[in-house]
């Protein structure tokens, strides 16, 4: 098992850097919508104030990041104030297949529960393949359509707790 520690805004530039290297899987299946997701990410640490980011830490950086929202702390649009919810999950593509995403997500089902959350929400889109399988073996179901964004169908999944 891996340490997953707390970031802080020391940490946000990295944060930034990770995000951009993880999800430029997509930069092709986007195509002229990757612009704007890739100069939106080194900014998501500062705009998503809500937030508490935790991460894995490598050799060189940080292997995986997630942003975990608490009950009561989740943005009110995609998905209610009072689930717990995360976003922004990523791993280096150096860092893949070790578990990093399934630990990350375990710790942010485990801290929604400690904290009294009844749900805890994510959401994802039709090209995040990977994702999508392993928060359905999970337990997370599918809650309904939300607007296409990045030129992709996106769903909000849900996990009852
Ligand atoms: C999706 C992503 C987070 C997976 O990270 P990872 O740390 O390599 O994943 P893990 O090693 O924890 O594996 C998670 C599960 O996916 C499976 N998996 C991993 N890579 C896979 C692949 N290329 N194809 C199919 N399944 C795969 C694993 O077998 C594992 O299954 P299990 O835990 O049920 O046995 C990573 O590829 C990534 O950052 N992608 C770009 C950003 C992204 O899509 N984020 C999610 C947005 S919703």
């Amino acid at each position: 098992m891996s340490t997953i520690e707390h970031l802080t805004a020391a940490d946000h530039a990295a944060v930034g850097c990770l995000l951009r290297n993880a999800y430029a899987d997509y930069a092709e299946r986007m195509g002229s919508e990757w612009p704007r997701l890739r100069d939106g990410l080194p900014r998501a640490a500062t705009r998503l104030a809500n937030a508490e980011i935790a991460g894995v830490r490598g050799a060189s950086g940080l292997d995986a990041v997630v942003f975990y929202f608490a009950p009561g702390k989740s943005d009110g649009v995609i998905f209610p104030c009072d689930w717990a919810s995360l976003r922004l999950l990523g791993v280096a593509q150096a860092a893949r297949g070790r578990g990093l995403s399934r630990q990350l997500t375990e710790w942010c089902i485990a801290r929604a529960r400690d904290q009294g959350a009844t749900r805890i929400g994510l959401h994802t889109s039709e090209a995040m393949t990977t994702a999508r399988g392993l928060y359905e073996r999970m337990g997370f179901v599918v809650d309904g359509d939300l607007p296409m964004n990045f030129g992709l169908r996106y769903w909000r999944f849900r996990l009852d707790l």
